[in-house]
């Protein structure tokens, strides 16, 4: 009789166990599971704002879904540095029918630009915009010294050994680097706008390029102690002024020479 009883009072204790059990496995996981939070809500808002200002500013050229057209190329896979770099150099939109399209006065807000390069980097991955501990490091002047060599090695063939700029083939040019930001900076090189080649992390490390900005910074904060700069285009310009001075200074020499043997015969 007894075990009748208990058996009883178990069997209905064990659907309230059941349902207990239950709740608090609802509660703990409510507690545990990640926040399907206002991050990706953010995001989300932030990739729709940039579609609609695509669709206003650059579809006409690329395509409403960023496929090309005979007037852009496509976008899909560029990535968001690729716009943070473009948009952020005032680049894009470009005017129809330039041969080069130059770095113009910027024409969209930081937070406009952010959120068509979220709408981009949707469309296919690419390069993402950089953290600044990608660019930036205290570095030592043997680092910046190294930067400097690989600069003359990968870029000053096409922007001048002190990162001046100069001309490329067709009436094409490489710009100057004086004002330009660290950012894009990297971004150009991850990207490889218009004629430049793109540097990947594969061929240039983060840290190279770290020491590339270093030493462009470098040079740009030195001040100009006067005489002439020749065009800061380095040995071409230098070796050109010693090639006049220098072979000019022998002419006459050897000229004065020949006179004066003439003179005493
Ligand atoms: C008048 C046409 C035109 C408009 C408008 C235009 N673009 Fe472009 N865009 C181009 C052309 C042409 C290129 C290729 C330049 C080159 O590489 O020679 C280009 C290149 C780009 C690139 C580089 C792609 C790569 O391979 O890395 C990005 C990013 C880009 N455009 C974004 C935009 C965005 C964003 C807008 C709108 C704010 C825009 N463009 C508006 C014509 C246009
Ligand atoms: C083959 C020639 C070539 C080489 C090599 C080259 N660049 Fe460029 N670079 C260009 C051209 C051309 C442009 C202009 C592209 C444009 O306007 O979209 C450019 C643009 C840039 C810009 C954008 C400048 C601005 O203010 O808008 C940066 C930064 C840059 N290059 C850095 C580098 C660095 C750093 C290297 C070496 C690692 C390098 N480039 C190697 C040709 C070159």
């Amino acid at each position: 009789m007894k075990f009748l009883t208990s058996l009883r009072r178990r069997s209905a204790a064990r659907p309230v166990l059941l349902l207990l059990t239950l709740v608090v496995l609802a509660l703990s996981y409510s507690v545990v599971s990640p926040q399907r939070s206002s991050a990706e809500t953010e995001t989300t808002q932030q990739v729709e704002q940039g579609k609609a200002i695509f669709d206003q500013n650059c579809s006409s050229c690329h395509g409403l879904n960023g496929e090309g057209t005979t007037a852009g190329p496509t976008l899909i896979g560029v990535g968001a540095a690729s716009v943070d770099f473009q948009m952020g150099t005032g680049r894009m939109p470009a005017a129809r029918g330039e041969a080069q399209i130059p770095a113009r006065e910027v024409q969209f807000t930081e937070d406009q630009i952010e959120s068509v390069a979220a709408y981009v980097a949707s469309l296919g991955a690419g390069p993402a915009i950089p953290e600044e501990s990608q660019y930036t490091a205290d570095l030592s002047e043997e680092d910046i010294a190294r930067g400097g060599a690989l600069f003359r090695a990968n870029c000053s063939a096409c922007h001048g050994i002190t990162g001046g700029g100069g001309a490329m083939p067709e009436g094409k040019y490489a710009p100057s680097l004086r004002d330009t930001s660290a950012v894009h900076i990297y971004e150009a090189m991850r990207t490889g706008p218009q004629m430049m080649p793109t540097f990947s992390k594969d061929v240039m490390t983060d840290e190279s390029v770290t020491e590339i900005i270093a030493y462009l910074e470098e040079v740009n904060s030195q001040p100009n102690y006067g005489g002439l700069t020749m065009g800061d285009a380095g040995p071409v310009s230098e070796g050109f002024w010693i090639f006049v001075i220098g072979i000019g200074g022998l002419a006459i020499v050897a000229t004065w020479i020949a006179k004066k043997g003439a003179r005493a015969r």
